[in-house]
């Protein structure tokens, strides 16, 4: 079984190059689908999940290249508007695939994509709003069968749901008349597909604020897009370097993405300046409890973040409050983290952290993406040797954890 071997305890100082954005490389591979032709993706990260979306394409039946982190998807030769059981069960967020596949050939036949380590995963709003344009989606023993091309119209969303925006977006380039998304998300990730969708000649503004346009049915053409860098991974190096003290410096990632993250920590102690595309964390002194953090789509604080953060508070100074408000199930980290002596009660959306003066290695496992980094963020932050397990979890979401924490001067090894 692979593992990750840290001796915790140092600080880390230095500059890190922030990898291409996990939650924009996929709805952009999807988002290929759209043009009968050539799209070349840049700054593509070398994860599993990019792997399955990869395979996914290649069962539709593109041709997929990729040299380095380029990606190239020819396609012109699509042959079939299904994806089966096993690639959807890869990958949660194989549902993206939906609204691209309906674009482009007008049906799309998928199987349910179910719940995910972080509860339940419903996409009754990616579903409601396909059907309210015009969409004739059919559910039958865990398969979705949709057919028919979206017929442009206003639709509001209850809540800003990423995956849903997203979605309606692919799906209605490829249809008729102009859709106009209203609470949509308004995620650094959803402006990076637009401006992909933008790159192809798609017809389609305001990603970023609440509402987003799209005129559909124009014709497309070849394109070319670096993806952003991913913003949680940045979250993830300012966390460890919060934990262990030092100072980091992230290189490609625009402040304001990161900003409640920042300002939690400044709030804990840590001096932080942000400018251009850089952002640098300094700690000096141990963390201090800061008011409570409470999980929120962007620009609020980033669920995604959440396990991260909670980890470095597990060394400070007083008690954090966490309040989980997107997802039911976001504190697996918790009872792993105690293994490395944090102290963290958790009850229903709230986690109440008593900070520490100490943590000590132990052997943990990961049990989803994030939870998995809180735990290399806590080991980083533990006198001694820790030993973290369940690392195919960790491989969805980071391309080079272990390269990027050692040139911060952490000691890790896979
Ligand atoms: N929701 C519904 N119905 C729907 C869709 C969503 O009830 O039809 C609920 C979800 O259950 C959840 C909330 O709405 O409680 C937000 O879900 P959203 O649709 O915004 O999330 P997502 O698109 O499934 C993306 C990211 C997640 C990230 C969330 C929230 C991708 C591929 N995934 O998921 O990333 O946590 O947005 O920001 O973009 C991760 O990277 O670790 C990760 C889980």
């Amino acid at each position: 079984m692979e593992r990750l071997c840290v001796r915790g305890g140092r600080p880390l100082l230095g500059s890190v190059q922030i990898q291409g954005a996990k939650n924009s490389v996929l709805p952009i591979l999807a988002a290929t689908l759209l043009n009968a032709g050539v799209s070349v993706i840049h700054n593509c990260p070398a994860l599993s999940d990019v792997d399955a979306a990869i395979a996914i394409l290649r069962h539709l039946g593109c041709a997929v290249t990729r040299t380095g982190t380029t990606i190239t998807v020819d396609a012109a030769t699509v042959s079939r508007t299904d994806i089966p059981d096993p690639l959807m069960r890869e990958m949660r967020s194989s549902v993206i695939f939906l609204g691209a596949i309906l674009a482009r050939c007008g049906e799309a036949k998928l199987s349910y994509p179910g719940g995910c380590e972080l509860g339940p995963r419903p996409i009754d709003l990616h579903l409601d709003a396909l059907r309210a344009m015009g969409v004739e989606v059919e559910e039958r023993g865990g398969t979705l069968h949709c057919r028919g091309i979206v017929t442009g119209r206003v639709h509001s969303l209850s809540i800003p749901s990423v995956g849903a925006t997203e979605n309606i977006m692919l799906a209605a380039c490829g249809g008729k008349g102009t859709t106009v998304i209203c609470n949509a998300a308004r995620e650094p990730e959803i402006v990076d597909l637009q401006q992909f969708l933008r790159s192809l000649g798609a017809e389609i503004t305001g990603a970023g604020s609440s509402t987003v346009v799209i005129r559909g049915g124009k014709p497309l053409h070849d394109g070319e897009h670096t993806v952003i860098s991913d913003r949680i991974v940045g979250a993830t190096y300012l966390s460890a370097c919060a934990a262990c003290g030092g100072e980091v410096e992230l290189l490609g990632v625009d402040p304001r993405w990161l900003l409640p993250i920042t300002e939690t920590f400044r709030k804990g102690g840590c001096q932080v300046t942000g400018e251009g595309n850089r952002v640098t964390l300094r700690c000096t002194e141990p963390l201090r409890s800061v008011p409570p953090i409470r999980t929120a789509p962007y620009p609020g604080f980033p669920t995604d973040a959440q396990p991260m953060v909670m980890a470095a508070f597990c060394k400070s100074r007083g008690v954090t409050l966490f309040v989980e408000t997107i997802f039911e199930n976001r504190y697996r980290q918790a009872a792993e983290l105690a293994r490395l002596g944090a102290e963290i009660r958790v009850e229903g959306r709230v986690a109440i952290v008593e900070g520490k003066k100490l943590l000590h290695g132990a052997a943990v496992e990961a049990a989803d993406l994030r939870g998995g980094a809180a735990l290399v963020v806590g080991a980083l932050a533990a006198e001694g040797e820790s030993v973290v397990t369940g690392l195919r979890h960790i491989d969805r979401g980071y391309a080079s954890l272990v390269e990027d924490l050692g040139q911060l001067g952490a000691s890790i090894n896979r």
